[in-house]
């Protein structure tokens, strides 16, 4: 493939970036549009992550996402924050303005929303309480996002209580903190459930959570896509749970960012979602 001296250029910073999806995603999106555009995996090492985003521009980047293990440094690293990085205390896609500074933005809790808007039609955050797994960095996302679409209470439980704790003294508002061992009962009054942890992944035991208190009427969904029919969503499913799974939320927080660089809003399809899935 030939990149003209034209091209927009974007690119995903990583350490590894070698099993990065996104630049299927986008280059998919390139060239569906018939954008004149590249997107490239860019391998950065810890100590290189500051040098490199500040070289964007010199590059004459639009700008990059930013994956594990950089969304923290790229926070302390560019030059403004929008309202949602600021809070979230990480970055995920860094958009180069008109003169020249790093913008600092987080849609992983846009894309967490819309995949359960596309995938489970009619559901609304507000709905009623939400019952969220985990509390990394995907969970700080998903729970303030959750908030900020009016979702009335969010349980949220870890296996260490102190993190679950941590997180919702950081984002505040509606959020319950409650034992691992009672998070079998909170399933009653859910209208929401929510995995962020990497329990269910291949290679990785189940998340440890019976469904029988779940109403029928909750919709079940999982951070993680690998597979794409989690043990959880299975039983969910099997169940007569609506379920909407992880890879959408994948799809859908890359929006913002090709929009921002090449001008074009581009659109999640079934098509897309085989490409990044495909392998
Ligand atoms: P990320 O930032 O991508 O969300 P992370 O910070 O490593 O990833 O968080 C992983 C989540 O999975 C955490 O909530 C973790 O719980 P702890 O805080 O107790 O470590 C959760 N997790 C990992 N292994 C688990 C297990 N065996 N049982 C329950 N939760 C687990």
């Amino acid at each position: 493939m030939m990149i003209s001296g034209k091209a927009k250029l974007a690119g995903v910073m990583g350490w590894p970036v070698g099993h990065s999806r996104s630049p299927r995603l986008h280059g998919h999106w390139l060239e569906r549009y018939g954008i004149d555009g590249a997107y490239v995996p860019l391998s950065v090492p810890p100590d290189r992550i500051e040098q490199a985003i500040r070289a964007l521009p010199a590059l004459g980047f639009r700008g990059c996402n930013v994956t594990v293990p950089h969304k923290e440094a790229a926070w302390r690293t560019v030059d403004r924050l929008d309202a949602t990085a600021k809070r979230m205390g990480a970055v995920n896609t860094i958009v180069v303005g008109e003169d020249g500074a790093l913008e600092g933005r987080n849609t992983d809790g846009f894309g967490f929303i819309e995949n359960l808007k596309s995938g489970a039609p009619g559901w609304k955050a507000s709905d009623g309480p939400a019952v969220v797994i985990g509390a990394g960095g995907a969970a700080r996302a998903v729970v303030a996002s959750l908030l900020d679409e009016g979702a009335p209470l969010v349980w949220l439980i870890n296996r260490t209580r102190a993190r679950a704790e941590e997180l919702a003294g950081d984002i505040g508002g509606a959020i319950e903190v409650a034992d691992w061992v009672s998070r079998e009962t909170l399933l009653e009054g859910a209208a929401l459930v929510v995995n962020t942890t990497t329990q269910g992944m291949a290679g990785q035991p189940p998340l440890d959570l019976d469904l029988r208190a779940l109403p029928a009427s909750a919709v079940v969904t999982d951070i993680v896509y690998t597979p794409l029919i989690t043990p959880l969503l299975e039983a969910a499913q099997a169940r007569g749970n609506r379920v909407v799974d992880g890879v959408g939320m994948l799809l859908h927080q890359a929006r913002p960012g090709f929009a921002a660089w090449f001008g074009t809003e581009p659109e999640v399809t079934e098509e897309l979602r085989r490409v990044v899935l495909a392998g």
